[in-house]
């Protein structure tokens, strides 16, 4: 598979402010990559630069194949960019702020119009298309602005935190949405969010930012397997039962709740199947169960010795 984003060394300061200290990444066409972090972590900076919106002090950036320094151009041509703030124009309708874009990239006008047509349709707009876009929900703007970024058929879409301030109904529509572009379409996502939950729904593979350096990479599950504090708690009747199943599993710990004891884990079905698998084989079956699975917040307390809210702090 070759590389739809390579960057080498990437570094960016703001008069004495270090924003990207030496970042390396790859990203394979047709996968989502997603760059994680807090607010203040470099992640719209990293954006801008791999867009060719400015300038990197250092290193190199090759974005389809093409050089953002020298063929901005070329660049251009091939991605399509969701900026973390809206691009939408509040006074146009739906349809016109796409037959807008359709203009911008020169499409004939009946071309604009079917093209426009379809957008609405799959982005689940074609009730609203006719009202200005100031009318609409955070989900239904964010949604015509993707609508707006694929009318130029990018082969590699830059989403600066698609789903920040959605509920979860218009995140889970945005995922889908998101998916089905690398699915169907072919196109290669880089993606910026501070949710682990969103990178681990959507993501082949995430670079935790923290502070300008990516302080790890590896896919959702390599990631979770680098934080403590995972479990599953597992609930039994009595306590001649949790006795039994405390003998019977390796490394579970009696804690506080009644009869409830708690197994390290890195939450997933294959780590749960294997403890009820084995309490079975010896006739035990807890009567409630809870997994735990580390969050952003545990990942970054890990990975960084701070909380994702302490970005201000100086280092
Ligand atoms: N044009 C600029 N001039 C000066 N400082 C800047 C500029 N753009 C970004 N910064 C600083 O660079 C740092 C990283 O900003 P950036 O916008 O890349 O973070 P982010 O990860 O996108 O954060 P958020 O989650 O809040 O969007 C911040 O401390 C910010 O203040
Ligand atoms: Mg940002």
């Amino acid at each position: 598979m070759s590389s739809a984003i390579t960057v080498r060394g990437l570094r960016k300061s703001y008069g004495e402010q270090t924003v990207l200290d030496g970042i390396d990444l790859s990203v394979p066409e047709g996968t989502i990559f997603s760059l994680l972090g807090p607010n203040g972590a470099g992640k719209t900076t990293t954006v801008q630069i791999l867009s060719t919106l400015i300038d990197a002090d250092d290193g190199t950036v090759q974005v389809a194949g093409h050089d953002v320094a020298t063929e901005r151009t070329a660049v251009r041509g091939a991605i399509g960019v969701t900026g973390q703030f809206s691009a939408v124009d509040e006074l146009l309708t739906g349809r016109e702020n796409l037959l807008l874009m359709a203009d911008l990239h020169h499409l004939p006008r009946a071309e604009g119009r079917r093209l426009a047509d379809e957008l609405l349709a799959r982005f689940d707009l074609v009730e609203a298309a006719g009202r200005t876009a100031a009318t609409y929900s955070g989900g239904m703007t964010r949604r015509l602005d993707l609508a707006m970024t694929l009318v130029g058929a990018p082969r590699i879409i830059f989403l600066d935190e698609p789903t920040t301030g959605l509920d979860p109904r218009s995140r889970r529509s945005m995922w889908q949405i998101i998916r089905s572009l690398v699915d169907d379409d072919g196109v290669t996502v880089f993606l910026t969010t501070q949710y682990l939950e969103e990178a681990d729904e959507l993501a082949d593979r995430i670079a935790v930012l923290d502070h300008g350096r990516i302080v790890a990479e590896g896919t959702a599950a390599e990631l979770k397997r680098l934080v403590p504090g995972g479990h599953i708690r597992l609930r039994f009747a009595d306590a001649i039962a949790l006795d039994r199943a405390v003998a019977v599993l390796d490394s579970a710990q009696i804690v506080g709740e009644e009869f409830t004891l708690a197994v390290p884990s890195d939450g997933g079905v294959a780590a749960l199947r294997a403890i009820l698998d084995r309490l079975d084989l010896h006739d035990l079956e807890p009567s409630g169960l809870a997994v735990h699975t580390p969050n952003l917040d545990d990942v970054f307390l890990t990975l960084t010795g701070h909380a994702t809210d302490s970005k201000e702090t100086v280092r």
